[in-house]
């Protein structure tokens, strides 16, 4: 089935799908969106590519269920344990030194990695004067994100995760338990801003200190990296740290230049202090 749906196929389809949407698919790893589209087919028996095509455009409904399995969420809290250390480590004490503190996490799933680095903030009393942006395209994932409750199922991955991640206390100490569920503390929630915001599409909303976008631009082609590259660039401070998954680099030399790198096993990178004008 793999071989049957060609790249001009899906650039068609995507095509189809900004006139009709406005949703932007079309820089998408294509390997990625076959792979997605294929499950698709087989999930809801659809026979041919011409037939998945035309439900696409001609059912809002369906066409909801595609974005939705285009939009991978897998996360988890304090995803990559050895990450949380290091920021703890080396970020932190420059975060210290500043009066206030924005923090834009973009592409954030249900929330949970922002829920983690507002109890890291927390645990090093630098919470109260941060802000957090979390922002994601997916207005369900956010809404999740929003309320701060997860499966219960979740908690002895979560709780291993955050020991191995240096955490301080305990992770019940933010959390309470409610029957099959867990939900984060309301005190955990309120310097965090929670925004619809695509990466494609969308413009750069704020100035910030800190920018993780981690798992996010796996999913983009080459040029889409470089572009969502080029708005982190504008938007964080000289000297700012971008944060990326641990599998991702720099699409290319033109962007790395701009950062040093501050700890390469980690990906975390601070912004150099340059002009505006030699940023380019
Ligand atoms: C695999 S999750 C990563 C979650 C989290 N950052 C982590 O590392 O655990 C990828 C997220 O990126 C979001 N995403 C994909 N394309 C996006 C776009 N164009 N703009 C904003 N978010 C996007 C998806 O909706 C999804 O929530």
């Amino acid at each position: 089935m793999m071989s049957e749906i060609t790249i001009s196929e899906i650039n068609d389809l995507f095509e189809s799908v900004y006139k009709t949407y406005g949703y932007d698919f079309r820089e998408y790893n294509p390997d990625h969106l076959k792979r997605r589209l294929i499950n698709r087919m087989a999930l809801s028996q659809i026979g041919s590519f011409g037939e998945l095509k035309r439900r696409v455009i001609a059912e809002p409904v369906f066409s909801s269920l595609i974005f939705k399995d285009l939009s991978i969420q897998v996360t988890e809290m304090f995803r990559d344990s050895s990450f949380y250390e290091a920021f703890r480590a080396s970020v932190i004490p420059f975060i210290k030194t500043y009066p206030f503190v924005k923090i834009w996490q973009a592409g954030i799933a249900s929330g949970e990695e922002v829920y983690s680095i507002a109890i890291l903030l927390r645990e090093e009393n630098l919470y109260d004067k941060c802000m957090i942006y979390a922002t994601d395209f997916n207005q369900h994932a956010l809404e999740q994100g929003m309320e701060g409750v997860y499966p219960e199922s979740k908690i002895k991955k979560y709780i291993r995760n955050y020991q191995q991640a240096g955490g301080k206390a305990s992770l019940s100490d933010y959390i309470v338990h409610d029957y099959n569920r867990i939900i984060i503390n309301s005190d955990l929630r309120k310097n965090i801003v929670w925004a619809n915001h695509n990466l494609v599409t969308d413009k750069v909303f704020s100035e910030v200190n800190i920018i993780l976008c981690r798992n996010v631009m796996i999913y983009f082609n080459k040029e889409l990296q470089e572009k969502v590259h080029a708005l982190f660039l504008e938007s964080l401070a000289n000297g700012g740290f971008l944060c990326l998954g641990m599998n991702e680099s720099f699409p290319a030399s033109s962007i790395m230049k701009n950062y040093s790198t501050f700890d390469v096993r980690n990906k975390i990178f601070k912004k150099k202090y340059r002009a505006l004008s030699h940023m380019k």
